[in-house]
C-alpha cells in the first residue's frame, strides 16, 4: 500500500507557482486573492486563514474581508460587485456556509466566471460538463492532480464516488469521465452500496461521516481517495476507516495530509491561472 501523500504534490506545485508569480512580479503584475468570511464559524476561520497564508507564501496578494454574522444580502452582493470591477483581484472566494439569511446561490452567481476560482458559478459549471476550458473545482482537480501524479491509471478503469454534492462528487465525475473512466455515482438512496464499492478500481468518498468505509466494503488493490474531513474526539478523521482500508488498498489518502493540501494548492493554482488569462498579454 503506498500513501498518496498530498502534502508533498502540493510542496511541489506551491513551489513552481512561487516561480512564477515571481516572473510576473518582475512584469509589475501581482496575482489577486479576495477571500469574503460571513460570520464566526471556527472551522470556516481555519480554512480562511489556511488559504490566506498559503496565498502570502505564494506571493499571491490576500484581500480578506470578514463580514459580521447578520450581514444582509445586499451587503454581500455590493462587496462582490466591487470585487469583479477590481483589476488587481484575480480569484474571488466566498467561504462556504453562509448564515441563514444569505442566499448561497445568488452570490455565487454574482461572482464574475473569469475570477470563480473555486469554479461554482453556473457558467463554469456548464463549461466542465461539456469539456471545455476554464477553472476547475479545486477539491476534484487536486484529486486529478494527485492521481497523476502517482501515474494512477485513469482510462478504462471503474472508478466509484460516494457522495454527489456540487463541490465535489458531481464534478469528480466529470474529471475522471474526461479521463475515460468508466464512473458510478452512488448517495444516500443507493441500496447495496457495498456491493457498488467492491467493483471499484477507484473510490473516491466524499460523504461526511467519519470512518464511514470500512476495509469489507472494497476489493484488494483498489486506490481510495478520502475526501471527508470529521472531528472525532477531538482528532481529525476521514470517511475512511484507515486501518482496515489501508491493508488492502493499493493506493490510498491520508487524512489529514491528503486532499486537504491539493484543495488548497488549486485555489491557488486556479488564481494564478485566472491572473495570467486576465492580464498577462
Ligand atoms: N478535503 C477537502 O479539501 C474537502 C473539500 C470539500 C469537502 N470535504 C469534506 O468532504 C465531506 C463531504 O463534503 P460535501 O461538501 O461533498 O458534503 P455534502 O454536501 O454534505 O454531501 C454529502 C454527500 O454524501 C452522501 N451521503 C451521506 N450519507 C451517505 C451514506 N450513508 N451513504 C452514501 N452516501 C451518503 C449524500 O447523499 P444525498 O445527496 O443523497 O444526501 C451527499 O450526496 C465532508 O466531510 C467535507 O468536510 C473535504
Amino acid at each position: 500500500m503506498i500513501r498518496l501523500e498530498g502534502s508533498k504534490v502540493a510542496a511541489d506545485l506551491q513551489a513552481e507557482l512561487t516561480e512564477l508569480t515571481a516572473k510576473y512580479r518582475e512584469q509589475g503584475i501581482v496575482p489577486g486573492l479576495a477571500v469574503i468570511l460571513v460570520g464566526e464559524d471556527p472551522a470556516s476561520k481555519v480554512y480562511v486563514g489556511r488559504k490566506e497564508k498559503m496565498a502570502e507564501k505564494i506571493g499571491i496578494k490576500n484581500f480578506a474581508y470578514n463580514l459580521p454574522s447578520d450581514a444582509s444580502q445586499e451587503e454581500v452582493l455590493e462587496l462582490i460587485d466591487q470585487l469583479n470591477r477590481n483589476d488587481e483581484v484575480d480569484g474571488i472566494l466566498v467561504q462556504l456556509p453562509l448564515p441563514a439569511q444569505i442566499d448561497e446561490q445568488q452570490v455565487l452567481q454574482t461572482i464574475d466566471p473569469a475570477k470563480d476560482v473555486d469554479s461554482f458559478h453556473p457558467e463554469n459549471v456548464g463549461k466542465l460538463m461539456q469539456g471545455l476550458p476554464g477553472p476547475k473545482p479545486c477539491t476534484p482537480n487536486g484529486i486529478m492532480h494527485l492521481l497523476k501524479a502517482y501515474d494512477i491509471p485513469i482510462e478504462g478503469r471503474h472508478a466509484v464516488i460516494i457522495g454527489r454534492s456540487n463541490i465535489v462528487g458531481k464534478p469528480m465525475a466529470h474529471l475522471l469521465l474526461d479521463e475515460n473512466a468508466t464512473v458510478t455515482i452512488t448517495h444516500s438512496r443507493t441500496k447495496e452500496l457495498a456491493e457498488i464499492t467492491r467493483l471499484a478500481d477507484i473510490l473516491v468518498v466524499a460523504i461526511g461521516r467519519p470512518n464511514f468505509l470500512t476495509g469489507d466494503m472494497i476489493k484488494d488493490g483498489a486506490v481510495v481517495i478520502d475526501v471527508g474531513i470529521n472531528r472525532l474526539d477531538k482528532k481529525l478523521v476521514g470517511d475512511v476507516d484507515y486501518e482496515t482500508v489501508a491493508e488492502k488498498s493499493s493506493f490510498i489518502t491520508p487524512v489529514p495530509g491528503g486532499v486537504g493540501p491539493m484543495t488548497i494548492i488549486m485555489l491557488m493554482y486556479n488564481t494564478v491561472k485566472a491572473c495570467e488569462l486576465r492580464r498577462i498579454p
